[in-house]
């Protein structure tokens, strides 16, 4: 590309060069005044291209395959609605279903339930999350959520119930300043931590698509990446204006369980994400196992279309 610019000339200007003396000086003048214009153009053109690609790179939302650097066991009969990680080898995690929900402490490496808070039956435990030493769970079809203490997992006294603002409860994250939710809609909430009252709400959007059924939600690196209930999929959520910056695209995680005859597994939800050594956590509703990934880019080329069939379901 540099040297197009600069061959072109030389071949325009032949005649020029060729004029007799008298002139020779006005028109070398003349073609180094020219030359120079043109590398001044040149450089101008290929600051442009550069800028075109760069900006066209940001803006465009990219895609992530995973590897897999690490596999944990992971208790096939959580059906898991909330995962984080609090350092030091442990999890924390929410598990749904009636009779069968949940709040737990887990050890990453060995995948034992080290402390465990049955809830009321009534109750169908989602997300969770950990701001100032409290544990925030939200709860499927009601507006309630409790609040547990980390180290026993007891209810905290007196504050131990909420009631948030959201349609329903689904998901729960934390910037340390601000509580997130989803609610399984395409909206993505910002809650107060005190009051649980909506202080910011966005409407998450991919190529003009409003990306419904919101699940699992994760702080990373100023992002929310979200689960999105149904798919293979993880949304990398952008804080300004709810645009999805790229997905993360994890179907083998669950089909390499059904290949291996772990048939009964739900769908792919739960994401953690160990901020000290940047590690990212996965797993899935009733999966004998949680993975360690790494994200790698994807430099294939999907047609149109093809992203939206697989990461964003018709609204439930
Ligand atoms: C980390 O985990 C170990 C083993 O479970 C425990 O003995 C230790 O107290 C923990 N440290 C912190 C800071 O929680
Ligand atoms: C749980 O631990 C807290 C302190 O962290 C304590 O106040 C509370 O009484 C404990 N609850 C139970 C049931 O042991």
């Amino acid at each position: 590309m540099a040297s197009k610019p600069r061959r072109k000339k030389p071949y325009k200007k032949p005649n020029n060069i060729s004029i007799p003396s008298p002139s020779f000086t006005f028109s070398y003048k003349k073609v180094s005044v020219f030359v120079s214009l043109v590398m001044i153009f040149g450089v101008i053109f290929l600051l442009g291209i550069s800028s075109n690609i760069l900006s066209g790179v940001a803006s465009v939302p990219k895609l992530y395959s995973v590897q897999v650097i690490n596999e944990f066991p992971h208790d096939p009969s959580a059906f898991t609605q909330g995962l984080l990680y609090a350092g030091n080898g442990t999890l924390y995690e929410s598990t749904g279903l009636y009779g069968r929900s949940s709040v737990r402490r887990v050890a990453l490496h060995t995948g034992k339930v080290e402390a465990l808070q049955k809830m009321d039956d009534s109750y169908f435990g989602e997300g969770l999350t950990y701001f100032e030493q409290r544990l925030f769970q939200v709860t499927w079809l009601t507006k309630t959520g409790f609040i547990y203490d980390p180290n026993n997992l007891s209810k905290v006294l007196q504050i131990g119930k909420f009631t948030h603002g959201m349609e329903d409860g689904w998901g729960l994250a934390t910037n340390g300043k601000v509580l997130f939710g989803s609610d399984g809609t395409s909206a993505l909430y910002q809650l107060d931590p005190q009051t649980l009252k909506v202080i910011g709400k966005q409407i998450v959007r991919y190529n003009g698509h409003e990306v419904h059924n919101l699940n699992e939600l994760e702080f990373v690196n100023d992002e929310i990446w979200a689960n999105v209930w149904q798919t293979d999929c993880i949304a990398r959520i952008s804080l300004k204006d709810g645009a999805v910056l790229g997905w993360i695209l994890l179907p083998n995680l669950r089909k390499g369980l059904i290949a291996a005859g772990h048939n009964g597994i739900d769908v792919l939800n739960g994401i953690a994400w160990d901020d000290i050594d940047n590690r990212l956590f996965v797993t899935g509703k009733l999966w004998p196992k949680l993975y360690e990934i790494k994200l790698h880019p994807v430099k294939k080329h999907f047609d149109t279309g093809v992203i939206e069939q697989l990461c964003i379901p018709p609204r439930s």
